[in-house]
């Protein structure tokens, strides 16, 4: 069973793509409802409620977690990796949603850091929640390997919960025109959407931007990644009935109605 952590509803964008790409894995999905948002969160929060949270998938028995939150990806992962999981979990694996992504922006495999490819020039916008955006962490991954690739970050307040609120067409187009606005895009050749949310809007960003602009699908990105990774680790690899299990920390029939809204289909929330 593979195990997919996310601050709340959004991450089923990347679970429906997982699911997809592996229709015969198990996967039991964990949204820390109580806890969203993470992007207005303090860093040394976000570690305690995303380790809590594969904690608690871990247990359930799964060796391989997926943060499909971009925020808990890009502040939490790494010390969850280098301080806790082989202490509490040999053997286990945590992955995140930045390492495919830096590698579709950078065009280059995650291990490429030790001979960056300083050839290669471009400009890519990134959208994110503020907190992911002030990490730094996409900027400092694909620096480390194309230092020619400018990553234009522009953080997107307010939208993560417009979109959970349940906001119509023309408020959200609004929002996204409005960011939009405020970046030089001249020169860009694709988007990066990096948040959980963002692909259910993904239709707005891609009519605000300038034609021509290729939105880089993060849920389809990861997808591919881990079926790749599988291939890589048998290990991790537990090919069964092809089941998806919802667990959250918050009112199951409020997150299952948000997630109907999110899927368009029926789900089913339970309590963790
Ligand atoms: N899941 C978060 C992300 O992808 C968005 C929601 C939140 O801020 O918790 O960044």
């Amino acid at each position: 069973m593979i195990g997919v952590f996310d601050s709340g509803s959004g991450g089923l964008t990347i679970l429906k793509a997982l699911k997809q790409a592996l229709p015969d894995q198990d996967f039991l999905y964990y949204g820390d409802h109580r806890n969203a948002p993470y992007g207005h969160r303090e860093n040394e929060q976000i570690v305690d409620l995303t380790r809590a949270g594969v904690d608690t998938l871990m247990q359930s028995g799964c060796k391989l977690v997926i943060l499909a939150c971009n925020t808990a990806a890009a502040v939490a992962l790494r010390t969850l990796q280098q301080n806790w999981l082989e202490n509490h979990y040999p053997g286990n694996r945590i992955l995140g949603v930045l390492v495919p992504m830096v590698e579709a922006i950078t065009g280059l495999p995650w291990t490429a850091d030790a001979s960056p490819d300083v050839k290669r020039q471009d400009r890519i916008l990134l959208f994110a929640t503020k907190k992911t955006v002030g990490s730094g962490a996409y900027l400092e991954e694909v620096a480390k390997r194309a230092p020619n690739v400018e990553l234009v970050q522009k953080a997107c307040p307010g939208l993560v919960d417009a979109i959970e609120g349940g906001a119509g067409e023309q408020p959200l187009r609004g929002l996204i025109n409005g960011y939009v606005s405020e970046i030089d895009s001249r020169g860009v050749s694709a988007a990066v959407l990096g948040c959980t949310h963002f692909p259910l809007v993904e239709a707005y960003f891609q009519d605000a931007l300038p034609t021509g602009i290729k939105i880089l699908s993060q849920p389809d990105i990861v997808a591919a990644a881990l079926a790749e990774y599988l291939a890589r680790h048998p290990t991790f690899n537990t090919v069964s009935k092809g089941s998806v299990e919802l667990l959250t920390s918050g009112d199951p029939q409020a997150a299952s109605e948000v997630g109907r809204r999110f899927l368009s289909q029926d789900i089913c929330f339970s309590a963790a």
